[in-house]
């Protein structure tokens, strides 16, 4: 019987410490890429597909693995230049005039210097491909960067290190960056849905009358067949900064997120103008 609690308790313990340590979410993250890798396999039987950011999550054992020594060869024009970037590689020889010798960003070829993307510092300690300092929104510039290179210069293969084995599976660092990516893009696209949801007010200030505030159905930016009355707006209950929005008083999203929002003082409940003193 004792044996039987103290299994229990066990599995309770480890279930505990995976999901605390956010391995549940990387394990979950490393299996699905395995489908969705044999997927793109069964889709494109091409070995040389263009890198898109969730390539971090994909593996393809056809594409080439350079080593940090094969690399370190692509930093002139005659073998051409290579860069990586989050464990990606590119050629990027099209572009000599900025990665050539003597250019202003040559310190970016024949080695994964993801960092100085963000700094912009390119000095030893800089050019390393840990980014463990970025927060969440750099590491999204970061990743408009692998974008750019998708977009512009040819994709080469993965650089085994940091971010890839040598059989072209992704690292647990690989899944980590992805995760916060992932964040990252929830949270812009929240904050984009919320502008769109509760549009900014028009604004305007008179030294005889101080501001005013008032909605329209342009105001924010954001067109819509509707007004809107001002209110204060607070990201979360204890954010003490606030904006100006236009709230549609009858929207599920006004209900959904009524304890963020406040009246002005002194203004009508359904005016669409206030007047702040
Ligand atoms: C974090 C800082 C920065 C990074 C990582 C960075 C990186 C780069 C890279 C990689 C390119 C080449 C893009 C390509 O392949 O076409 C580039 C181009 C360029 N950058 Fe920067 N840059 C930074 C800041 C700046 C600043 C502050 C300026 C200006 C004051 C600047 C001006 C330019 C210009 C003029 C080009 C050439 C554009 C063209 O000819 O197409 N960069 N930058």
């Amino acid at each position: 019987m004792i044996t039987k609690y103290l299994w229990v308790g066990l599995l309770l313990a480890s279930t505990y410490l995976l999901y605390s340590q956010d391995y549940f979410e990387i394990i979950t993250c490393y299996f699905l890429s395995k489908g969705f890798n044999n997927l793109t396999q069964i889709l494109f039987s091409s070995s040389e597909f263009s890198a898109s950011p969730l390539e971090l999550l994909q593996t393809n054992e056809k594409q080439k693995i350079f080593t940090k020594d094969e690399l370190k060869k692509y930093t002139n024009i005659e073998n051409g230049l290579y860069l990586s970037i989050l464990g990606q590689i590119f050629d990027v020889t099209k572009g000599a005039k900025h990665y050539g010798p003597g250019a202003s960003y040559h310190a970016f070829v024949g080695r994964d210097a993801s960092l100085a993307f963000i700094t912009g510092e390119f000095d030893e300690k800089e050019l390393t491909d840990d980014i463990s300092i970025l927060s969440v929104q750099q590491i999204k510039m970061l990743d408009d960067w692998v974008q750019f290179y998708n977009e512009n210069y040819i994709y080469k293969g993965k650089l085994l290190g940091r971010y890839f084995n040598k059989d072209g599976t992704p690292t647990i660092e690989s899944f980590k960056v992805q995760q916060k990516l992932i964040h990252a893009k929830k949270k812009i696209s929240d904050e984009e849905q919320k502008k769109i949801m509760f549009p900014s007010c028009n604004i305007e200030w008179k030294a005889d009358v101080g501001s005013t505030v008032w909605c329209s159905k342009k105001s924010g930016g954001i067109e819509r067949n509707w007004i809107g009355v001002p209110r204060m707006f607070f990201e979360n209950s204890d954010s003490k900064k606030y904006r100006c929005v236009c709230a549609n008083l009858d929207s599920k999203e006004y209900e959904e997120n009524k304890g963020n929002f406040r009246e002005y003082n002194g203004c009508a409940k359904s005016s669409i103008k206030c007047n702040i003193k």
